[in-house]
């Protein structure tokens, strides 16, 4: 039996992550040692591999086969484009995306205006503006404190990620427009899930069961 790898993003995701795995036995104990500078980590009883990359490095991984499995939020996974098929909603990690900016930016939204978008999902907000709303804007890439933007009059309005709505609210900003519903997914290289069918198709039983 060859080694199932799954990439993870980092953070809390993982956290959650590797909890939810633990609930159906799939333990990975290496990974708990939080001093060691392993990179990754092995179950050999499962013949499992995992590593910890960065967010938007996931879906590369697994496109190019160097992870079958991986785990990421879904605004990473419609920013990146790639070519996996993403299977299963694990329903944690829930935020939204969504054009924010001052109330007064409501008009400049309503009357299509060419107005200055600043976010770090120039893909996503692209789409949005072009395809969803038929607007025509100018998208201007950040790499984050986006919401910095439409104070310091880098942009009219922004579009970004909103889990709890305190940054916008302790800076007087608010949501003018849902993009769309945002969460952790689990995304598999299309090989692997022909190649690894019954493996794959047994462990998404029993995370449904258990989600
Ligand atoms: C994210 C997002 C918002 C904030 C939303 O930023 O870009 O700024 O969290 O969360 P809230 O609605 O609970 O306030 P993150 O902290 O990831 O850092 P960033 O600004 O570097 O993107």
């Amino acid at each position: 039996m060859r080694y199932l790898t799954f990439a993870l993003g980092k953070g809390r995701l993982a956290k959650q992550t590797l909890e939810l795995f633990e609930k159906i036995g799939i333990t990975c104990e290496e990974m708990k040692d939080k001093d060691s500078r392993k990179l990754i980590f092995t179950n050999e009883e499962l013949k499992l591999k995992f590593f910890l990359a960065k967010g938007p490095d996931v879906p590369t991984y697994v496109e190019y086969g160097a992870a079958d499995i991986g785990v990421a939020g879904k605004d990473t996974i419609l920013e990146e484009r790639r070519k996996v098929h993403e299977v299963l909603d694990l329903g944690y990690g829930r935020c939204s995306m969504c054009v924010c900016g001052y109330k007064e930016a409501v008009p400049l939204l309503q009357h299509h205006e060419l107005i200055r978008v600043a976010t770090k999902y120039p893909n996503i907000a692209k789409d949005y503006f072009y395809n969803t709303k038929h607007q025509t804007v100018e998208i201007i890439k950040l790499n984050g404190s986006i919401e910095l933007a439409p104070i310091v009059g880098l942009s009219e309005v922004i579009v970004d990620i909103v889990e709890t709505g305190s940054t916008l609210k302790e800076n007087g900003l608010e949501v003018l427009e849902e993009v769309c519903p945002l969460s952790a997914r689990m995304i598999v290289n299309p090989v692997s899930m022909r190649m690894e069918s019954t493996r794959i198709k047994t462990l998404l039983t029993k995370l449904r069961a258990q989600l």
